[in-house]
Parts: structure tokens; C-alpha cells; sequence
């Protein structure tokens, strides 16, 4: 019996060993930057912490001290870029460091079967393919109007929430959602959801049950698991089926309205251009169906994030706040139908926006590039081929040797005082890559414009309704992004 039990744990140390020597054992190249020790993805399954404060512990200091580390995710390990002039090169090198999605490298996953392959994460023929589609749905111009009337809602809503809450602090996340899934429905893909008007509006139920499940850190870090018969898997794969038809469904219902109706204001939006690429069998099913999910998920999710974040650092600075309302005051825009034009001459606002997407970008990191060949990062770092490669824009967003002793500051007027500083300033950071939250080169953000212009009406009319403070019960994150408590105070003849 003893000999057995010696045998059984020899055994279990090879399988260890094994395990270790040929996953989580850093590789040896690049050989001039340090490896975060593997067990830093494990920590979240044992406390449940914030993020940021694993970064900050972990990651941030051999990351901006050597400019790139190797770091274990996805079960797997990277390199995490952080120096600008490093992210500069792969944005540029787009051939050499390859997009390459999860559904290339976990194609087994829940989160591939959600994305599936599609314009963010695809390269080459396939990317050319998805973006003369999807570009031109995102370059023409939106309907602000309808923007301006779900803000005028979404005051309405928070009016009532607060009604119910009392003295308590409203939480502006469920409602920030199902606005921002309005938006992005209505206004970049021409369909009706009607996620603003009810809560129990099916996208809105099946998106909070989406996020829950697919987001789950044991099967972000170890995807391998996804492979297993698990119920609550086979449930999440089952939910993500329901809500890619959920979209295609009311896609499909508001063209065949409009035909009905003889509307025919939707010919260039990117809702029936994705539904004229399947429909000539440029598409195929499965194409329409990821490249919709994508569509909705970087347009409705980002945006929300960024509003959340806004108010958030506005909240903070109630002086910021203050000046921002001045500036609103002073513009008299229209509440029903806002002129885009008078924006351009909003400095304050277009600072505020820029620098809330500096510190807190709704992407925080991102690893899905893969080198084609054998190559050398800034000349120095020997990237393997077949190595995967990211970025934490957190990070690069805040480094100090681009952006000065108070990186971590929020300082809008860091960005300029008039529009033509503040947009060239602006532009010089995006190319230099110290600013990348819309990413950068031939694979930045198609959705900049409407993202830019949605949060603008937004902060409008959201700032012009009411003064924002944080719920004093509210427990501070360094991400303000799971929750947020805000007081949300009508100011005089609001909307
Ligand atoms: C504040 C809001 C937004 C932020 C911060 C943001 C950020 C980003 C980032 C970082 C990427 C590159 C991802 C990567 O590294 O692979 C990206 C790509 C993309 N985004 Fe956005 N995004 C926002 C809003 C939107 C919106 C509203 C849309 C509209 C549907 C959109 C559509 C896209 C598309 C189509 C791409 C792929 C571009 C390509 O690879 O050709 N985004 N976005």
C-alpha cells in the first residue's frame, strides 16, 4: 500500500512537470524581456480583485520598464507590447503581425462561437472582404435626432429610477446598456430592439446572460476547458445561438418593414448592407451572422463603457463638471435635434471625451496579432514566428515618458484649449501610438465617428439634466466599469 501511494505521487509530480515544462514554462525567446510569472492568471480564481490592481501589482512596471513582457493568457503565452514606438511598428507592419481572433486561436471556445470570424479579427482576402461591406455602413451620417430623442429617454428613465431610489444613488450601468444597445441598433444598424422602451425587451435579457457566461475568468484563461461537456457550456453556447438570431431576426423584420412601407432610408446603412452581401452570396450565413455580432458588440459595448467612465471621472471632478455645463449652456443647442456642426466648436466636451478614452479605454487589452516570420520588434526584441502579440492600452494610454509625470491625471486640458490644438494635438499622439484607443494604421476603428459623436449628445444632454456625484456608498475601482452608483441631481428647467 505505502509503495503504491509513493508511485501514485511520483506520478502525479511527472504529470505536473510535464504539464509545467510544456505550458507554463515562459519560452526562452525573446530572451531581453521578463515573463510575468504564470501564476499572476491564476489570481482571480482565488480573490476576487480588481483588474487594474493585478496590472498594477504584476504587470505595469516590467512592462514599462523593458516596453514589451511575456505574459500567460488564454492559455498560452504572449508578448504584451507596451512602448509606443513598438505598437507604432506592428500597426504598421500589418502583414508581418497578422490579426488573428480567437476563432484561429481557440476555435473550440464559447467566446469563438460567439465572435465567430469577422472584420476586427480577421486578415488578408477575408478582412478585405468584411470591410467593403461594413466601411462604407460606418463612414456616411448618422441620425442624431434619433440619438438626441433615446437621450431625452434615458433622462426620463434615470428621472424614475431615482424616484424609486430615493435618497439612494442610482445605478446608471443596466440603464447606460440598454441605451447604449438602442443607439447602436437604431442608429448604426437601422433595426428596432426596443431596448430602451422595456427592460424585459429580449436582447436586453439575453445579452446580460451572454456577458455573464462568456466572460468567465476560468474559461478566459483556460479555454482548453471549453472542450469538456460542462452544462453551464453547453447552456452558454445554447444562449449564444439565441442571441446571434435575436439580431438577425429583428434585422431581417425592419427591412422587410421598411420594403413593406416603402422606405428607403436604409440603403447605405450598414444593417441592409450586410444583408444585401448575404443575400448576392458575397456572404455566407455564418459570415452575416459573426460580422453582425461584432458589429453590435464593439458598437454597443464600447460606447457604454466610455459613458460610464465619463461620468465617472466627472463625477470626481465636480470643477471639470462645472465648466463642461458652461460650456453646454453657452452653445443653446437644441434638444430634439442637435446641429453635429455646432460640436466642432465644443473644445471642453471634445477634451473631456478624449481623455476619459485616454485613462480608462473600453478595450484595456487586447492580444490578437500573431507574427508570420521570425522578426525583430524595435530592432532589438526576437519575436518568433507564430508568437502572439497584444497590447494593454491601459497601459501604453498612460506611460510616462509620453505623457509626463500626471499620465495618470485627469487633465483635460492637456489636450488644448481651442478645436484646431486639440484635434492636431490629437492626431499627433494617434500616429505617434501614445494614444490607442481606437487603435491605429489600416486597422483602427471604423466606429470612431459614431462613437465621438454619440458620446458628445450624450454628455449634452445628460450634463445639461443633471449634476453627477458618486454614491458615497459606492465602493471605488480603480475601473469604474462593473458598477456605478451615481447621484444624479435634476438641475433647473432640465430636459
Ligand atoms: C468608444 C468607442 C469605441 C472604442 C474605444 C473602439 C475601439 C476599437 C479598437 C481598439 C479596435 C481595434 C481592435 C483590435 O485591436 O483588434 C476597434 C476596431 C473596430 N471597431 Fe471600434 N471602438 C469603439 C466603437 C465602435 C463602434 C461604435 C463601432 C461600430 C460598429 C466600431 C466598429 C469597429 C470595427 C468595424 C473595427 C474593426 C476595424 C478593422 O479591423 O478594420 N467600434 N475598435
Amino acid at each position: 500500500m505505502f509503495v503504491l501511494i509513493i508511485e501514485l505521487l511520483l506520478l502525479g509530480v511527472v504529470l505536473l512537470a510535464t504539464l509545467y515544462y510544456t505550458f507554463l514554462l515562459p519560452p526562452r525567446y525573446p530572451n531581453n524581456i521578463p515573463a510575468v510569472p504564470f501564476w499572476v492568471a491564476l489570481i482571480p480564481f482565488f480573490k476576487d480583485v480588481d483588474q487594474s490592481d493585478i496590472f498594477r501589482r504584476y504587470i505595469q512596471q516590467p512592462l514599462q520598464t523593458h516596453g514589451a513582457v511575456k505574459l500567460f493568457f488564454g492559455a498560452q503565452w504572449n508578448i504584451l507590447v507596451h512602448k509606443p514606438a513598438y505598437l507604432a511598428e506592428i500597426f504598421k507592419n500589418e502583414d508581418v503581425y497578422q490579426k488573428s481572433g480567437n476563432q484561429k486561436k481557440i476555435p473550440h471556445s464559447v467566446l469563438a462561437q460567439f465572435l465567430g470570424d469577422n472584420i476586427i479579427s480577421s486578415h488578408g482576402d477575408a478582412w478585405r472582404n468584411y470591410q467593403s461591406v461594413v466601411k462604407p455602413g460606418l463612414q456616411g451620417n448618422f441620425d442624431t435626432d434619433r440619438i438626441a430623442h433615446n437621450a431625452l429617454q434615458l433622462c426620463e428613465l434615470l428621472k424614475e429610477s431615482q424616484r424609486i431610489a430615493g435618497t439612494k444613488g442610482v445605478s446608471v450601468q443596466e440603464l447606460l446598456q440598454r441605451y447604449s444597445v438602442a443607439n447602436c441598433s437604431e442608429v448604426i444598424l437601422q433595426t428596432n430592439l426596443n431596448a430602451l422602451d422595456s427592460a424585459s425587451a429580449p436582447i436586453n435579457v439575453l445579452q446580460s446572460a451572454v456577458k455573464r457566461e462568456i466572460f468567465k475568468p476560468i474559461f478566459m484563461n483556460f479555454p482548453l476547458l471549453d472542450r469538456l461537456p460542462f452544462p453551464s457550456r453547453v447552456r452558454a453556447r445554447q444562449m449564444v445561438n439565441r442571441f446571434k438570431n435575436e439580431l438577425r431576426r429583428a434585422l431581417v423584420n425592419s427591412q422587410k418593414h421598411c420594403q413593406a412601407s416603402g422606405l428607403a432610408t436604409l440603403t447605405d446603412g450598414l444593417g441592409r448592407r450586410m444583408l444585401d452581401a448575404k443575400n448576392s452570396g458575397m456572404w455566407n450565413e455564418k459570415q452575416l451572422l459573426d460580422n453582425l455580432t461584432v458589429a453590435f458588440v464593439a458598437g454597443q459595448e464600447n460606447p457604454q463603457l466610455c459613458m460610464i467612465s465619463t461620468l465617472y471621472l466627472l463625477a470626481m471632478h465636480p470643477e471639470a463638471q462645472e465648466k463642461l455645463y458652461a460650456e453646454i449652456q453657452n452653445k443653446q443647442l437644441d434638444r430634439t435635434s442637435p446641429d453635429p456642426d455646432a460640436f466642432q466648436d465644443m473644445p471642453f466636451l471634445t477634451a473631456v471625451i478624449y481623455e476619459s478614452l485616454r485613462l480608462f479605454p473600453p478595450i484595456g487589452q487586447l492580444v490578437n496579432r500573431k507574427a508570420s516570420e521570425d522578426v525583430l520588434l524595435g530592432g532589438s526584441i526576437a519575436i518568433p514566428k507564430g508568437t502572439y502579440l497584444g497590447y494593454n492600452c491601459y497601459s501604453t494610454n498612460r506611460d510616462p515618458a509620453a505623457w509626463g509625470p500626471t499620465a495618470d491625471s485627469f487633465e483635460p486640458g492637456r489636450w488644448g484649449d481651442s478645436m484646431v490644438a486639440i484635434q492636431k494635438h490629437y492626431r499627433l499622439r494617434r500616429a505617434r501610438a501614445e494614444f490607442i484607443s481606437f487603435h491605429g494604421g489600416r486597422r483602427a476603428c471604423l466606429g470612431e465617428k459614431f462613437a465621438v459623436l454619440q458620446m458628445r449628445i450624450t454628455l449634452v444632454t445628460l450634463i445639461r439634466a443633471f449634476s453627477w456625484s458618486l454614491d458615497p456608498s459606492w465602493v471605488d475601482r480603480k475601473t469604474p466599469v462593473q458598477t456605478l452608483g451615481s447621484f444624479a441631481t435634476p438641475r433647473p428647467s432640465s430636459c
